[in-house]
């Protein structure tokens, strides 16, 4: 839908990152997520629930601005995949991942872009 595809209005609170954060991940996750963050088992982990999610939220924004590889660990499942960098800005990577931490049983977490650019300038090296 063309109107999916334009850039969001900057979200003002948690509400609308949970709101605009529903639609990019609806784009951008759910082929290997799934609908209700089941995952998919031995290929894609869960987000729904996940221990690992909300062990570490630096860690969590690490993964959608940098992808990620080798051996995890997720609700007792052992994953060896691999997640591409999906390119997303830091207001977007903020709003997916505010939606994410506030479904399936998650922990609530609001995640700022602020937070997001801190964890960019701080694996920037990496790459
Ligand atoms: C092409 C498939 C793919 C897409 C698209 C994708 N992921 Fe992932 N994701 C993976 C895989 C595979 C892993 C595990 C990587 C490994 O085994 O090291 C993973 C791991 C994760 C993890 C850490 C483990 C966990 O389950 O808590 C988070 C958080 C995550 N992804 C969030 C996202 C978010 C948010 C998006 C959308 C912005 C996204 N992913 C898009 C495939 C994908």
């Amino acid at each position: 839908m063309a109107w999916a595809s334009r850039p969001q209005a900057l979200s003002q609170n948690i509400d609308d990152r949970i709101t605009n954060g529903k639609i990019i991940y609806n784009q951008t996750c759910v082929a290997c997520h799934q609908a209700e963050g089941q995952g998919i088992p031995s290929a894609f982990p869960p987000l729904a629930n996940s221990d690992y999610l909300n062990a570490d939220v630096d860690r969590a924004i690490s993964n959608v601005l940098n992808g990620l590889t080798g051996k995890i660990t997720v609700n007792g499942g052992v994953y060896e995949s691999i997640m591409p960098q999906l390119g997303l800005s830091d207001e977007a990577t903020a709003n997916v991942l505010t939606y994410v931490y506030n479904q399936w049983g998650n922990n609530g977490t609001e995640v700022t872009p602020s937070m997001v650019a801190g964890v960019r300038a701080s694996t920037a090296s990496a790459h």
